[in-house]
């Protein structure tokens, strides 16, 4: 459900009105399906949130938990991934010590939620917000559990089954639903909108865009998570991409890791 400060903010469709229904995709790390939940490497942890717009058009969101990214651009996120699966442990000390958010990255505590609604996402990468009038203000997504950020101490994680959110989740939705506030923070001039390395303070003006109801699983389970295609760049009127080169190349890796998913052959693809 929209606020009044959202339709402020841009023109877009799901800024201002009623309700719209939304279908989110929670993950582990990268969207990866077979990390466990409990698994050390499953952070961050991922949201993805699809908006079905009355004009029978849609609109994402892709968020993690982390405020923030290894790398800033797509050039060192390959040369991140290639250091991360080289055979010599060399070769990743080496990237860290060259790329100080990618160290803060690696540095940062693992910690695991209690549940994927006490959990905090971030957008990472800047979108410029035009509103009715004309005005436009640069702002990265923040989405926040209504319920507050609860964590896991390692002791006490280390006792997790490996599906504890999906659990958790489940039976959460049973008693109540789960809610979270779509937050806008916005730039102020000089913030970087390039770069989702580099974080804006907190002092950063927040608008509150909105709020997330979510009340049940939807049942068709992996099938439909197959079909789920979320992209940063799925946007309407109202919200453009900066000039972060993150989202041009996000947007076409999202879309080759589909087709491949559907590609005849891949497993539980078409045939
Ligand atoms: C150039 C940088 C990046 C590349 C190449 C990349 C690549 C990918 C790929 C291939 C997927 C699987 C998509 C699918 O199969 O549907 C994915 C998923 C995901 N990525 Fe990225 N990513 C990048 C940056 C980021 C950033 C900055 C974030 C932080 C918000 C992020 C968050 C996610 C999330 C949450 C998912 C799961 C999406 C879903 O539920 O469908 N990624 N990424």
């Amino acid at each position: 459900m929209p606020t009044e400060a959202a339709a402020l903010l841009s023109r877009a469709i799901h800024f201002k009105g009623s309700a719209i229904p939304v279908v989110v995709r929670f993950s582990n790390f990268a969207g990866l399906p077979s990390v466990a939940d409990n698994d050390a490497m499953s952070n961050p942890r991922g949201m993805s949130i699809k908006f079905l717009l009355p004009d029978g058009g849609d609109t994402d969101i892709v968020a993690h938990s982390y405020n923030g990214f290894p790398v800033a651009t797509p050039e060192d996120f390959v040369k991140f991934l290639r250091a991360l699966g080289s055979p010599d442990p060399a070769e990743i000390q080496r990237f860290l010590h060259t790329h100080p958010a990618a160290q803060a990255f690696a540095a940062a505590p693992n910690l695991a939620p209690h549940s994927y609604a006490r959990e905090s996402y971030f957008g990472v990468n800047a979108f410029r917000f035009t509103s009715e009038a004309g005005v436009s203000h640069y702002g990265r997504y923040r989405i926040e559990p209504v319920a507050g950020t609860a964590y896991y101490t390692a002791a006490q994680a280390a006792g997790n089954p490996p599906d504890y959110l999906a659990q958790e989740f489940q039976h959460r939705l049973k008693l109540e639903p789960a809610r979270f506030r779509l937050m806008v923070q916005i730039a102020r001039p000089g913030d970087s909108t390039t770069d989702g390395t580099v974080i804006w303070p907190d002092d950063r003006v927040m608008v509150h865009a909105g709020t997330f109801t979510l009340n049940r699983i939807a049942p068709d389970g992996a099938a439909r998570q197959r079909s789920m295609l979320f992209t940063p760049l799925s946007l309407v009127g109202g919200i453009s991409p900066s000039a972060d080169p993150m989202l041009v190349a996000r947007n076409r890796a999202y879309r080759v890791s589909y087709a491949r998913r559907h590609a005849p052959g891949a497993e539980g693809g078409d045939k």
